[in-house]
């Protein structure tokens, strides 16, 4: 296979390995909780490498799903190589802005990326997957560096998300940027029966404003079906409830569209040609060239239940159709290309934090974060971003927690001094409620606690193999001499796949485990 090569790779390959476990500090006066703790939601300040690292021990495995929004690498957002990796080269590196003079930028962003993409796999649990934000400065660059670390085969989607238009582009005004989508296993994910999906944005409210005709108007379908077209008609077009216009008939089992009933134009003569009779004219009903879509039995059933499934026009002239219920078909996968406005997350933001919003530029938006999050992460789900800024997966967790009464966690980094006062704050002011917020929930506050954590000093490797036993036996600090020691070990094993819903253990340790060597 194709790989992608660039200065420093040897270097940084198994750097991961190589960085030491640190402390991890809960700040109690930092925190929004009686007590401080790693088992909380978790904001964690300090460089990523070092935090995915020291949690490590505590979530190996157990992260449904990652969210990251790496810097782009445009050459103008101040980021610095910071990775200690012992090569003269790669000292020459530190504490240097990588700016667009820079000829070896690709080459450290790639080197800053690789390590932590392997530590966040590390991370991911068997059903998780990881959506990254890039643009296409390094779109390509990414996604060979995620088919390496995260197997070609696991690759799931690139998503186009556009943004918004521009005005002054000379050759062509790039409006849009990706979402890449990884699983941590997707062969596993398909055989086990897990469909990503997501409620169809406007139905929601198409079924409300049915539901709210249905008690005013009981059974009387025709008014119904005038009131609902008319409410379609006031929609804008830009309004995501205009795109269920066609389901507008009622019967007593609910809202319903009249579905093509003719068979595929696929040449097949064999096509069933029976008599389906008008309920009212007793004659048979007009045909489709192409045949019924479904054979006799199956016609005769969707007849005999009550209201029938099978939608008649007035008379035998018209092809019947098949009834459609908007409640049956809520759900769908989640599209390739969206549209969302990157403007409202800035102005969202400033609803939230007032003027220090704009230490952190371009934050995302937190409606298209939680439909993306939302179609892996379960109701009590980790969600983990390593590059918080100004703290929207949070808020996104939060969103959906609050939708579906769920209980996800979410586990975020931010290395900047920021962390306290713009992605914790943004999200105690969540918690407890934003006066100015335009959404009515946000105004309240959607409640909850999380803890604050300080990335602390480097651990020594001997410290940790002294201490006695971890409480939780699962996790054990286990040292073995060779790879295949680790892998034919079983205790090894139970350290690598700890059970999705694993409680992680309550001092750190270090587990020398089969994912460790067999990276
Ligand atoms: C593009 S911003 C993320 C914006 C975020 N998605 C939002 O909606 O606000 C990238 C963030 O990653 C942080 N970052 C960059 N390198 C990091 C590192 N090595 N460790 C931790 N955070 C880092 C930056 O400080 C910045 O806040």
């Amino acid at each position: 296979m194709p790989s992608l090569n660039f200065k420093g790779k040897a270097l940084v390959q198994n750097y991961h390995l190589l960085v030491p476990y640190h402390e991890l500090k809960p700040v109690k006066a930092k925190s929004l909780t009686d007590k401080a703790s790693l088992h909380d939601n978790l904001v964690v300040h300090g460089d990523n490498l070092k935090a995915l690292k020291a949690l490590l021990p505590y979530y190996h495995g157990g992260v449904k799903c990652i969210y990251i929004d790496p810097p782009y690498n445009t050459g103008n957002e101040g980021w610095v190589y910071n990775d200690n990796v012992s090569s003269p080269m790669m000292q020459e590196w530190l504490g240097k802005v990588v700016d667009r003079e820079d000829l070896t930028r690709h080459d450290k962003w790639l080197c800053m990326m690789l390590p932590r993409l392997k530590l966040l796999r590390e991370l991911l649990s068997d059903e998780g997957a990881i959506f990254v934000s890039i643009d296409d400065i390094e779109i390509h660059r990414m996604r060979s560096l995620l088919d390496e670390v995260f197997g070609e085969e696991n690759f799931v989607a690139n998503v186009v998300w556009e943004k918004g238009r521009k005005g002054d582009a000379k050759l062509f005004a790039s409006v849009h940027e990706y979402v890449l989508v990884y699983a941590r296993n997707k062969e596993l994910i398909l055989s086990r029966g897990i469909r990503w999906k997501r409620t169809k944005p406007g139905v929601d409210r198409v079924l409300a404003k049915y539901d709210g005709l249905r008690a005013k108007l009981k059974h009387n379908h025709a008014r119904i079906r005038e009131e609902m077209m008319a409410w379609y008609r006031e929609l804008s077009a830009a309004d995501a409830a205009k795109a269920h216009k066609h389901y507008n008939w009622s019967d007593e089992r609910g809202l319903y569209f009249p579905a093509d009933f003719a068979g595929p134009d696929d040449g097949r003569e064999s096509r069933p040609r029976y008599d389906i009779i008008h309920p009212v004219t007793k004659k048979s009903c007009a045909k489709p060239s192409t045949g019924w879509r479904w054979d006799e039995e199956r016609t005769q059933e969707a007849l005999a239940e009550e209201p029938p499934r099978i939608h008649f026009g007035p008379d035998e002239s018209t092809i019947p159709n098949r009834k459609t219920y908007l409640k049956e078909v809520t759900e769908e996968a989640a599209l390739t290309v969206f549209y969302k406005d990157g403007r409202a997350a800035t102005l969202l933001v400033e609803q939230i934090l007032g003027k220090d919003a704009a230490e952190v530029p371009f934050p995302k938006d937190v409606e298209s974060l939680a439909d993306l999050l939302g179609l892996v992460a379960d109701k009590d789900s980790i969600v983990l971003d390593a590059f918080a800024g100004s703290g929207t997966t949070a808020h996104a967790v939060m969103n959906l927690n609050q939708e579906d009464n769920g209980g996800r966690r979410f586990v975020l980094i931010e290395e900047k001094e920021y962390a306290d006062h713009i992605t914790a704050e943004r999200i105690r002011r969540v918690i407890k409620g934003v006066p100015k917020a335009k959404d009515e929930a946000l105004q309240k506050g959607l409640g909850g606690s999380f803890s604050f954590i300080e990335v602390g000093n480097a651990m020594q490797l001997e410290s940790l193999l002294k201490a006695t036993r971890c409480r939780l036996t699962r996790f054990w600090p286990v040292t073995f001499s060779t790879p295949r020691q680790a892998r034919s070990s079983t205790r090894a094993r139970s350290i690598a796949r700890p059970a999705s819903s694993a409680r992680a253990p309550s001092m750190t340790c270090i587990c020398f485990t089969r994912p460790t060597w067999s990276i």
